[in-house]
């Protein structure tokens, strides 16, 4: 093993009046599942768990509860609720984040030296800002108010994924390869590596696992994009980042897109043709840091006994040849695309592939964080084989068979992270969320297994460097 911050159009619905529709959970009811799913991420761990900073990427768990509260605390409590107190103004130092204009803070590579404040007295903190959020949204929540408390339910959301992925690195780094949820995805234990499998992964897929099939697109002149994208209310959305407007026309070539992701075993097969060892397979950039990372496979693989296996949320197990492969940099998913004669798909490929995926009755939704297995998983049969929207009438794949769109892996595109025409960020220390970020680093697709359901559209756009793995991330194929 080697080691080395996100928004769906509705497909063609006609747009309908917010006041027309039934009313949903109320702000506070969302406020208090949201909250208490991070409390839940959390059950478990030891205090000794939750401080450790494993690289410059990772956060501890603590500073996560901490600044996830800080959000709520300078963004929405201390403009919008009369007579609230900071339980600790020097907290604001300790917590912001990367927001300029909320004042100086903290050093990101020194948030594992901070032995205080104690887990307890971030609970504490967190208790606090939810007195303050009870009383709050116990009021009317409109316009402003309301638009900075979906923000923070999903910044909230973000960080969840986050405590998943840094606690997967923090464990990952640990020579016991200790497990976060013991049992999940599959057989694991405190220290089932230092265990024979009972069942050695072989490679190749396994027989429920159809061949790869691609759904071919007609070019031509498509929106991609969500109006009003970061402003409430809005008929499309009930939440949008920014970054995921204006709506705007994209003039896109015929392209066909692979209808799951790439699995372990067809990477395996990469590996094995001496991938890592072919320069001409990869981006320069991508070559050098291969070179100075030592990478020679994917992020939390490791051979035993000519066996691979891989670590989980759930600990170590054998390689699934099934599952799809994840924690690949970009530069990997590039490589491995150029090996397999294709290419990464870009973005606005993949958003058009998906709202004929949704037209067509593939639901938004998969293998997401609600279903609390934290881990990838094979793609499933086709549902409906010969379903309306299965086959185009010429008898090729349609867009109903693509699968593994929602969940399981953030896809790699091949799409910088770049301004659409017309955006402007926010005003304020908010606007700083997604637009100053739009530099060196490429668009993520769909969502992983440790993304909340509620949190994803399929205009979001998620955003990481090529050299990144700690996330989630996989790909999906596409071809001209
Ligand atoms: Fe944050």
């Amino acid at each position: 093993m080697s080691l080395p911050a996100s928004p769906v159009a509705p497909p063609e619905a006609p747009p309908q009046d917010p006041s027309s529709l039934p009313p949903g959970p109320s702000l506070l009811d969302r406020y208090r599942e949201v909250r208490g799913f991070t409390l839940e991420l959390t059950r478990g761990l030891a205090p000794e768990d939750q401080v450790v900073q494993s690289m410059e990427d990772v956060s501890p768990t603590k500073w996560h509860l901490a600044h996830t509260s800080w959000f709520w605390e300078v963004f929405v409590l201390e403009p919008h609720l009369e007579g609230y107190q900071a339980l600790d103004p020097e907290y604001h130092f300790l917590f912001n984040s990367y927001y300029v204009q909320a004042g100086e803070r903290h050093c990101r590579a020194q948030r594992g030296w901070l032995s205080r404040p104690t887990v307890a007295q971030v609970l504490d903190y967190r208790a606090h800002v939810d007195r303050g959020m009870n009383e709050l949204l116990a009021g009317p929540t409109e316009g402003d108010l309301r638009e900075l408390v979906e923000l923070g339910l999903n910044h909230e959301q973000q960080h969840q994924e986050l405590i998943l992925t840094d606690l997967k690195h923090v464990f990952g780094v640990n020579p016991l390869r200790p497990a976060f949820r013991p049992g999940s995805p599959g057989p694991a234990g405190h220290a089932a590596h230092l265990a024979a499998p009972a069942a050695p992964a072989a490679p190749g897929p396994g027989p429920r696992l159809a061949p790869l099939g691609f759904v071919t697109f007609d070019g031509g002149v498509h929106e991609i994009g969500l109006p009003h994208a970061g402003r409430l209310p809005s008929p499309e959305a009930s939440f949008s980042y920014d970054n995921e407007g204006p709506v705007h026309r994209r003039f896109i070539e015929p392209f066909a897109l692979a209808d799951r992701l790439v699995t372990n075993a067809e990477y395996l097969a990469f590996l094995d043709d001496g991938g890592y060892r072919r320069p001409e397979l990869w981006m320069s950039a991508g070559w050098a840091a291969r070179l100075a990372h030592g990478w020679t496979e994917p992020f939390y693989w490791e051979e035993r006994d000519s066996q691979w296996w891989s670590f989980t949320l759930g600990g170590m197990r054998p390689l699934h040849p099934d599952e799809p492969v994840v924690h690949l940099t970009w530069y990997e998913a590039d490589a491995y695309a150029r090996w397999a004669g294709a290419r990464l798909p870009r973005e606005d490929e993949w958003e058009m592939a998906a709202r004929a995926a949704l037209a067509a009755g593939v639901p938004l939704d998969g293998n997401l964080a609600d279903a609390g297995r934290f881990h990838p998983a094979p793609a499933p049969p086709h549902a409906d084989p010969g379903g309306a929207g299965a086959r185009t009438g010429a008898g090729t794949p349609g867009p109903a068979t693509l699968r593994q769109l929602f969940g399981d892996c953030w896809e790699w595109t091949s799409s910088d992270y770049a301004a659409y025409p017309g955006y402007r960020p926010a005003p304020g220390a908010v606007g700083e969320y997604n637009g100053k970020f739009m530099t060196g680093q490429y668009v993520l697709r769909g969502g992983s297994c440790a993304t909340s359901r509620s949190h994803l559209r399929i205009t979001y756009r998620n955003f990481f460097p090529p050299d990144a793995a700690w996330q989630f991330t996989g790909l999906r194929l596409a071809r001209d």
